[in-house]
């Protein structure tokens, strides 16, 4: 198993380009199973979660290739309905080829998805929701099938119990090709389902009021091809920006999200960093010490402080003067990283929602293992402010999500290597 290598200490200096959004991505490619036709996506990131999407692309009859970041994939001749239990176990995501392939085939037969363990991730609201839109679901020894004969498929109005990001791409896949119209409320907010809307409007589908909290689907009868840009990845181009606050100096992260980015910019202006905007590229320079944030870091669903930064975040403030308190509202398990913070010498206790970091003068280097995507980045962000050198075991989790990662640290003048 290999291990990255990074010796802190250092200054960061210097820009990085920001990769294609992992979280718009994976619903995107299944969305392409909805359309009678070939699409061309741009700017998709090169991530194991990606290359997990293609085989199931690949699995139901569609063809996906990837060449640097360009996939293309061509769903025309769709002949399968059931994702193999292992490559169900791949990723979360894996959970939105099921509202896709009912919506396209009308029948799905799949078993629990795998993904992050961030305490449980139950999919009772996707399999609401399908009921809701005409589906009948069984279960038989973990393998569920839901059959929504095109006789059945309608639209439906469907009220969320919590604005989940999954569930809702899940009722839009699933009604995009529906008779009628569908309404999703208490819809999740997030930019990574925008961008799937937006897509599936490039391939001539009806939907309005994503991004917002009511979101309306009009069916059509069938989509067609196009080409679209997958945009920047708000949470990577979090993490850079983290890493540099950790570390000290200044750089530019290029292909930026400014707006979508806002709820982590705001905090890290707070703890004193200097961030100026323009057009779509994003200035940060920490001159002197980093100071802890005083209003509570609680993450929220979109627009509110995203759960994926909450980990980056706190890496860096565990060295900053004063005391931070962070609330994790989204999932129960999310402050797996802690630990190793701690072997790092940070101060961190956590008490159920809360974790209270007392900023220490200095973390110092140490040998530990990524725990999940976002945790292992984490892990990275502190290794590159602390004193010596920190092992990270377990990177595997890291490459779900981040594209050239250690290229981008290189180029940043940190100092990273694999072992
Ligand atoms: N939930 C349920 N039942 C459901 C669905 C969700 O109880 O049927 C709960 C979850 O257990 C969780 C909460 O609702 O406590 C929110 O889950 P949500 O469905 O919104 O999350 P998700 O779709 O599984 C996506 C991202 C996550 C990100 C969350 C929240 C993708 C592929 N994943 O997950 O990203 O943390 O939204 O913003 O889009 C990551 O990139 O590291 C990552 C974990």
């Amino acid at each position: 198993m290999q291990k990255f290598v990074i010796t802190g200490g250092k200054r960061l200096n210097g820009e990085i380009e920001l990769q294609g959004c992992k979280n718009s991505a994976l619903p995107i490619m299944a969305a392409a199973v909805l359309v009678n036709g070939k699409c061309i996506l741009e700017s998709c990131p090169n991530l194991t979660d990606v290359y997990s999407a293609s085989r199931i692309l690949n699995s139901i009859g569609c063809k996906c290739s990837i060449a640097g970041n360009t996939a293309e994939i061509d769903s025309v001749s769709v002949s399968g309905n059931a994702i193999s239990e292992k490559l169900m176990g791949e990723m979360r995501s894996s959970i939105m080829f099921v509202g896709a392939i009912l919506g396209r085939v009308g029948q799905c037969t799949f078993s629990i998805p795998g993904g992050c363990e961030l305490g449980p991730r139950p999919i009772d609201m996707h399999l609401a929701a399908f009921a809701k839109l005409g589906a009948e679901i069984s279960e038989n020894g973990g393998e569920i099938t839901c059959r929504m004969p095109k006789e059945k498929r309608h639209g439906g109005k469907i009220s969320l119990p919590f604005p989940s990001v999954g569930a809702t791409e899940n009722i839009i896949l699933c009604s995009v090709l529906a008779e009628g119209e569908t309404v999703v409320n208490n819809a999740a907010r997030e930019p990574e389902i925008c961008d799937m809307c937006r897509f599936l409007r490039s391939c001539g589908a009806k939907i309005k009021g994503d991004g917002e909290s009511r979101i309306v689907i009009e069916g059509v009868e069938r989509l067609h091809g196009c080409e679209y840009r997958i945009m920047p990845d708000r949470i990577a181009g979090a993490t850079y920006l983290a890493m540099t606050a950790a570390a000290g100096g200044a750089m530019i992260l290029k292909n930026a999200c400014i707006c979508e980015m806002e709820p982590f910019l705001s905090v890290l202006e707070q703890s004193g960093c200097y961030i100026c905007t323009a057009d779509n590229r994003i200035y940060l320079r920490r001159g002197g010490r980093l100071r802890a944030v005083r209003d509570r870091i609680r993450t929220m669903p979109h627009p509110g402080f995203p759960t994926d930064a909450q980990a980056v975040l706190m890496a860096a403030l565990a060295a900053a003067d004063g005391t931070s308190v962070f609330e994790e509202n989204i999932f129960d398990c999310r402050y797996r990283h802690t630990d190793a913070l701690i072997k790092m010498g940070a101060d961190i206790q956590v008490m159920g929602k809360a974790a209270v970091v007392r900023g220490v003068k200095k973390l110092h280097g140490a040998d530990v293992e990524a725990t999940d995507l976002r945790g292992g980045a984490a892990m990275a962000v502190a290794a590159l402010g602390a004193e010596g050198r920190t092992t990270i075991g377990c990177i595997s989790h890291i490459g779900r999500g981040y594209e050239k990662f250690e290229e981008n640290i290189t180029s940043l003048g940190g100092r990273i290597s694999r072992e």
